[in-house]
This record gives structure tokens, C-alpha cells and sequence, in this order.
């Protein structure tokens, strides 16, 4: 039999790979996983209990429908808040800064997240997910600040995510690889099943939202076009619409996952659609302790210094050999 691992197991058992480790990550990323447990449970459950849908409906019963990821919101906020280890955090789901209440302590991590992503996929029953990131405040104490949320992707001390899928999953890293857990419901624990993978060097499937194409720029559309020619393939589309899904299996098959610079969205800059903060750093962390890269195209996503909680940035990431192919069509194209 395999050794049973817990996360907190895990988290222990590597902490001393930190020379600074005082136990409070650990302690951080164990109330964290509680959230999870509790989500991953209303998720399982959503369709009986009433939580797809929009917020505001009234239900059959005539309760008023929270939604999936509201709720999910109010899970990671009221884990969070009082246990003494962050100083503000920073959500999808909260357009401003959000601070601890007076009354609890506060600690020397800031935490941003994506309580739910995937919404979309919610009432079809599709995989969904939870991404999660932590810094080290730069403030010396009390509140903390937007200073301390606005910081660049490469100084994360870890980061995350949960996929609600066939199984849940939790995989995270604190800069020492990556480390991917199963949920047993039975037992109510994350335990190890993915110890250290890396993504492997090269793929066979490409994920882009393929109807955003007349958005897209040249050399993007010229590379998709590519993928598709019998000397690169053959490739296999795969595009599930919820990031963690989408970039949970490029982590574990490999290719590339691309939400690019789209100027329908914005005509001089090409914004793209996600989330620096706390959807495309986050996952940019994880590729690469995996061994992958993660760009915007034209520069590395963890080296991106973020001015606005939710600014938004074009991602593409994946195995170091479909991305570095990618980056020379964008090259040739510039040249
Ligand atoms: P969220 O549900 O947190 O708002 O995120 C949705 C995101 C992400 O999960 C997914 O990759 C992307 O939106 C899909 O966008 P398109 O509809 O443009 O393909
Ligand atoms: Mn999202
Ligand atoms: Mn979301």
C-alpha cells in the first residue's frame, strides 16, 4: 500500500525546505483547505439545493437563489477573516479591497482568489474550480493595504487551485514543485495522489476559445492555423471554458492553453480576458514550478507589476515547446 498523505502531512513534511517556515503557512493553507471541503460539497450538491442559477431568482420553494459563487465568496471570506494569518484580501467577487474585521487580529499574508471559476459552466454540470494565491504583506502591521495585494506574480510565497470535477483536486505549490491531492469524501481528506509533476515538454492538444479568433492578433491566428497542418499535428482541440479544468489537464497532458489578447475588447491594447491577480499569476506560478512557461505573449506573466485588483491580461501557457513556438511566431511577426 502507498503511503497516505494528508495535505497538512504534505505542508509539514516540507517545511523545513523554507528556511524562514514558522508553521503559520501551514496553518494558513489548512484553513484554506476547510473552505474547499466546504465548496467542493455545495458544488456536488448544487442542482438539489438550489444554488445554480442566477442570484435574485426566487426559487421553486420561494427562497431566493444565492448563487454558486457568491456563496462560494462567503465560504473563503468567513475561513479567512478571523484566524489571524492575512491582513486583507482581494477577490473576484469584491471590486474593492477587503479588510478584517477590527475586532481579529491580523497576520503577514495577503490572499487573493477566485471563489469560483468557471461560473458559466455551473448549471450544465461542467467542472468548476477555486485558484488561490498568497504574498507576504509589505506593510509592517495592521490593516493591510492595496500595496500590499498589488504585487507581481514572482513573489508569491504560494499558490493554487481546487478543480470540482469527477473528483476534487486540490493542487498547490509553494515554490518547492507541484503537489496534486484527491479529495476522499469518504474520509473528508485531501490526500496525495499527484506528488511533484512536471508538464511534459511537449503536447498534443491545443485550448483557446476559437470564437474569439477575429479578435485575435496576426501571428496568434497564424499559429492556430498552424497547430492544425499535418507538420505540427496532429493536435487535438480541448476548450472546457473554465480555466482551472483547461489548465489542470495542460498541467497533466501537456499542450498549450491560450486566452489571448483579444482587440475586440480593447482596440489599441488587446486586453485579454482573465485576471492577473488571481487567475493568471496564480497559474502562471504553477506552470512554471512545473516546468512550463506562461506569457502574455510578449513578456512573463510573474514579472507583470499589477496597478488595479482586477486588471485583466492576456494569458498564454503550457509545455515549454508548444510555448516556444508560439513565441517565435510572435517574434517573426515583430521582426
Ligand atoms: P469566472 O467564472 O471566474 O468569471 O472565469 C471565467 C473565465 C475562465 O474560467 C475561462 O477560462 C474563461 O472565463 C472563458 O472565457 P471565454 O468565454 O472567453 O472562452
Ligand atoms: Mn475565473
Ligand atoms: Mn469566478
Amino acid at each position: 500500500m502507498k503511503r497516505i498523505v494528508t495535505v497538512q502531512r504534505h505542508l509539514i513534511e516540507t517545511q523545513h525546505l523554507n528556511p524562514d517556515a514558522t508553521g503559520k503557512l501551514t496553518a494558513m493553507l489548512w484553513d484554506l483547505t476547510i473552505a474547499f471541503k466546504i465548496i467542493s460539497r455545495a458544488v456536488n450538491q448544487a442542482g438539489l439545493i438550489n444554488m445554480r442559477g442566477e442570484e435574485g431568482q426566487i426559487n421553486t420553494s420561494g427562497d431566493s437563489v444565492k448563487k454558486l459563487d457568491r456563496y462560494a465568496e462567503d465560504v473563503i471570506y468567513n475561513g479567512m477573516n478571523h484566524g489571524g494569518h492575512v491582513c486583507c484580501m482581494a477577490s473576484e467577487e469584491e471590486p474593492q479591497l477587503i479588510t478584517i474585521p477590527d475586532q481579529y487580529q491580523k497576520g503577514k499574508y495577503v490572499l487573493t482568489y477566485d471563489p469560483l471559476d468557471g461560473s458559466s459552466n455551473i448549471d450544465a454540470n461542467v467542472s468548476v474550480g477555486t485558484i488561490f494565491s498568497i504574498h507576504h504583506r509589505l506593510s509592517e502591521s495592521g490593516n493591510g493595504t492595496l500595496a500590499d495585494a498589488l504585487q507581481p506574480g514572482n513573489r508569491l510565497v504560494a499558490a493554487g487551485y481546487v478543480v470540482y470535477g469527477s473528483s476534487t483536486m486540490m493542487v498547490y505549490s509553494t515554490g518547492n514543485g507541484v503537489h496534486g491531492f484527491t479529495l476522499d469524501p469518504s474520509v473528508g481528506e485531501f490526500l496525495l495522489s499527484h506528488e511533484s509533476f512536471q508538464i511534459p515538454r511537449k503536447g498534443k492538444i491545443y485550448s483557446v476559445n476559437e470564437g474569439h479568433s477575429s479578435g485575435w492578433d496576426e501571428p496568434t491566428r497564424r499559429y492556430v492555423e498552424y497547430l492544425k497542418t499535418p507538420e505540427a499535428g496532429p493536435y487535438s482541440g480541448r476548450y472546457i471554458g473554465s480555466m482551472v479544468a483547461d489548465v489542470h489537464r495542460t498541467l497533466l497532458y501537456g499542450g498549450i492553453f491560450m486566452h489571448p489578447r483579444d482587440y475586440r475588447r480593447d482596440e489599441h491594447f488587446g486586453q485579454g480576458k482573465l485576471r492577473l491577480l488571481y487567475e493568471a499569476a496564480p497559474m502562471a506560478f504553477l506552470v512554471e514550478q512545473a516546468g512550463g512557461i506562461a506569457t502574455t505573449g510578449d513578456e512573463r506573466v510573474l514579472d507583470i507589476m499589477p496597478t488595479d485588483l482586477h486588471q485583466r491580461v492576456p494569458l498564454v501557457l503550457g509545455s515549454p515547446a508548444d510555448i516556444e513556438t508560439y513565441q517565435k511566431f510572435m517574434l517573426e511577426a515583430r521582426a
